[in-house]
């Protein structure tokens, strides 16, 4: 028996109508924010994302599935959505565009990590990218329809952390300054942090394990060693939250997973748990696009993982719209019934009226049965007796109450009872 392989699974009809609901909000607050869709291939030459996601990360050194194709090219499956719209940005000239150009994606994500709740192989994820303008109020924005998304969803509780990481300028020096404190501590920090104190410092604050929490706790904060341009664009950001009402943690070891970033960063967290619960998170990331052989072009983005959104409904027990269900479903006893049936079915579909038929040789009795199942609010019955008087039986599901209409008017009858 083959199975979803693990850390995958599949979308059955039961749960469309979560995902259907969470599309239908997002893509509103798109159209409100002025953001287009784009959507990107599944999958993009490897070197794409060791080049912006960073050598030293754990997407690029463990979680990335990456294979040689036929042709003898190295392919990966994306791992995240931001660097194929950045590629894509680039290679369509998009820059010739009026900036920001502003772009959202919905796009399976492939990250060969340890599945648990909430974290799978391959997630779903809405993600919206603002590219080639440096204003810290286009942070705000972004932070601001994710936090709009949330709260449209009826999702409570959510806490916004928030931190600046620097520049190319300032960075460097931060990082002397955490290296020189880690130095004084290195006895007692966990293996894995000796590795991030030789490849990727800033990764020290990010440490789950129980020991080094004290030390990263203490470290310095990354915020007071800003240049004068990093301070003010997180002060202006800062300010802008105020203005949008939008509570935030300033959070000095909040680093994220990918090297790309720059000044901000941020991530959505339920209150429940851990970072593994994350529900959504981005932040700046103004050197990627010349990373990748384009002109400087600072930019901001934001994803949310559609499973991590969908636990927290569930967990909140917040209701979304059911799945729309057949009107009517057309039952037939004879022949010479079903062929008119199917006739029916016919018009009333044609007409835009979400309809079903009977089908096999099932009774009555268990074609009404099957309608019932099928949340049908009218069975249409039709039998020799109707045939020969032109008239079907209208059966109104919820009382059992019948009565005859004509044929020729049951389309229309129908219609009324819908606009009803
Ligand atoms: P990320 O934090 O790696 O950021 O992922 C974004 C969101 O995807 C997470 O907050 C989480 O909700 C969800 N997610 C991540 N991994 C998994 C998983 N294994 N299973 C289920 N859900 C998961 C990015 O990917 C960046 N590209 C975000 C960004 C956009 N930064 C700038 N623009």
């Amino acid at each position: 028996m083959f199975k979803a392989p693990r850390g995958t699974y599949d979308i059955l009809p039961s749960e469309q109508q979560y995902w259907r609901y969470i599309e239908s909000k997002a893509i509103s607050l798109c159209n409100l924010y002025g953001y287009k869709r784009i959507d990107t291939p599944v999958f993009e030459e490897g070197g794409l994302f060791v080049r912006t996601i960073g050598q030293g990360t754990d997407i690029v050194e463990k979680e990335t599935y990456t294979f040689e194709d036929r042709g003898k090219s190295v392919m990966t499956l994306r791992p995240e959505g931001t660097a194929p719209v950045c590629r894509a940005y680039i290679e369509h000239g998009m820059h010739n565009q009026s900036q920001p150009v502003k772009l959202y994606y919905f796009s399976s994500i492939f990250r060969y990590e340890r599945p648990q709740s909430g974290r799978y192989r391959e997630h779903h994820q809405f993600g919206y990218e603002a590219i080639g303008e440096a204003d810290p109020a286009l942070d705000a924005e972004v932070i601001d329809m994710a936090w709009q998304l949330y709260q449209a969803l009826g999702i409570t509780g959510l806490s916004l952390q928030l931190n600046s990481i620097g520049c190319r300028e300032c960075r460097p020096k931060y990082l002397e300054i955490l290296k020189k404190y880690y130095s004084d501590h290195l006895s007692k920090v966990c293996p894995d942090c000796h590795t991030r104190y030789e490849k990727n410092p800033l990764r020290l604050l990010d440490c789950k394990q129980e020991s080094c929490q004290p030390i990263a706790g203490a470290a310095p904060h990354n915020s007071d060693y800003l240049c004068a341009d990093c301070a003010s664009h997180f002060a202006s950001l800062q300010k802008y939250l105020g203005i949008l009402e939008i509570p935030y943690n300033l959070n000095h070891r909040l680093v994220r997973g990918l090297d790309y970033y720059t000044r901000t960063v941020f991530e959505v967290q339920p209150k429940e748990e851990g970072a593994q619960s994350t529900i959504g998170g981005g932040g700046r990331y103004d050197g990627l696009i010349e990373e990748l052989g384009g002109q400087p072009t600072p930019a901001v983005g934001l994803a949310t993982g559609i499973e991590r959104i969908i636990l927290n409904l569930k967990r909140q027990n917040i209701a979304v719209p059911p799945k729309p269900k057949p009107r009517v479903f057309v039952a037939f006893i004879g022949e010479a019934a079903r062929l008119k049936s199917v006739s029916i079915v016919k018009e009333l579909r044609r007409a835009g009226i979400p309809s079903e038929q009977a089908l096999g040789s099932r009774s009555l009795k268990a074609q009404l049965r099957h309608a019932d199942a099928q949340g049908a609010k009218v069975s249409l019955i039709l039998g020799d007796n109707e045939l020969q008087q032109g008239i079907v039986l209208v059966r109104d599901m919820s009382t059992g109450e019948q009565r005859s209409v004509s044929q020729k008017q049951v389309v229309s009858e129908l219609r009324n009872l819908e606009s009803n």
